[in-house]
């Protein structure tokens, strides 16, 4: 891949499309980081235009596609487009809730060339886990599904979102990963963006807890050492310097939403007067390429101070474009999870509410 500079002739390919085949969705998840107004179902790409995203995907170079949602398997042309997939060579994810599947389904995914299933676990405790995503029995559920996986040869990852009310399970859901047989844990904190962000209240940890959680993770690290790898997000509100978002915007990654618009990364439809383009009008490759939207903040170019000479500027980007757009009303500032953000006081009311009594949570549901 070639590297990026200010200039936006210097190309880079992406290698990973995420494809949101749906916003509908069987759970409620109040930390849903989906946009605010969610695609209605007529509106959503045929299965004939996401074959077509896929070929073109192909054609660029992408090796990757995941299959995401809202809930992926609410799709009945799921399998073929899987098949497609496998066909024309990407390797292909399935980000699921499992709440849908059947063991039937599974294998037959499987048979159709399906690579690898990533599957979202609220908690180790099925109380805490159903009362989370909205939905009973969802946590019995997806336990069942994950043993399918398994069975049908399928690599899986447990997709675990920490927050306060389900940190001090940490170490519980990491043997959950273990029982279930998965490879691989993502083990990542709420982002707060879209309805994420007014539930910030009722999921931000605390120090304390952020500061154990590093200290399990890194022991379970290694007692796990060769039988589950670890990806561990942590909360950025507690850093000193932001995430690379998405490995920089427009440098690695394509999302598609379920009506065709082609984002940089899932939340940038935050970001006012932007324009982002959609599949049904225009090419991949020059949507990527040549957009507005893509080469609004690529590269370094958009940047201004304290990014624009910092030694960082092209580690993390500036880091998120969408969190500084939350947090600040300005998406050319640098994320306020930065030390030397100018914006960085913004984050001392929310860190403070981390150490009150939880509020209720509201939850998602499809049609708010
Ligand atoms: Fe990253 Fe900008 Fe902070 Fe430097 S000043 S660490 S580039 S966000
Ligand atoms: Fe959009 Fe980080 S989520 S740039």
């Amino acid at each position: 891949m070639a590297t990026t500079s200010g200039d936006t002739t210097d190309r880079v390919t992406p290698y990973a499309v995420l494809g949101e085949l749906t916003h509908r969705c069987p759970l409620r998840c109040p930390y849903c980081t989906n946009p605010l107004l969610l695609d209605r179902a007529g509106e959503e790409l045929t299965t004939n235009e996401w074959k077509d995203v896929m070929d073109q995907s192909v054609q660029m170079g992408v090796l990757h596609f995941h299959f995401s949602g809202g809930e992926p398997a609410v799709r009945k042309d799921l399998d073929d487009l899987v098949e497609h997939a496998a066909k024309i060579g990407l390797y292909t994810n399935l980000i699921t809730s499992g709440v849908l599947l059947d063991e039937a389904r599974i294998h037959r995914l499987s048979a159709l060339g399906l690579d690898h299933v990533q599957i979202s676990f609220q908690d180790s405790d099925p109380e805490i886990g159903d009362w989370v995503a909205g939905r009973k029995g969802a946590h019995e559920k997806k336990k069942r599904v994950a043993g399918w996986v398994r069975e049908a040869g399928l690599p899986l990852t447990v997709n675990a979102v920490m927050h306060r009310h389900n940190l001090h399970h940490l170490k519980d859901i990491i043997q959950l990963a273990v029982d279930l047989d998965a490879d691989r844990i993502e083990v990542a904190q709420v982002q707060y963006y879209a309805w994420a962000l007014r539930n910030r209240a009722a999921f931000l940890p605390t120090r304390e807890q952020l500061d154990e959680s590093v200290r399990i993770v890194n022991a379970e690290r290694e007692r796990l050492k060769g039988r589950l790898s670890f990806d561990f997000v942590v909360p950025d509100y507690y850093a000193q310097r932001p995430k690379s978002c998405m490995g920089g915007w427009g440098r690695q990654f394509l999302n598609i939403t379920p009506s065709g618009t082609v984002l940089p990364c899932h939340a940038a439809e935050i970001i006012p007067n932007v324009n982002f383009e959609n599949i049904r009008d225009k090419a991949l490759e020059l949507i990527w390429r040549d957009s507005q939207g893509f080469n609004e903040f690529r590269g370094t170019s958009w940047m201004r101070e304290p990014c624009k000479s910092c030694d960082r500027r092209e580690i993390d980007w500036g880091g998120c474009r969408c969190q500084a757009y939350a947090l600040t009303n300005d998406a050319s500032a640098a994320d306020p999870t930065c030390a030397f953000s100018e914006h960085r006081s913004v984050l001392e009311e929310p860190l403070q509410e981390a150490n009150k009594p939880a509020p209720k949570f509201v939850y998602r549901r499809y049609g708010n």
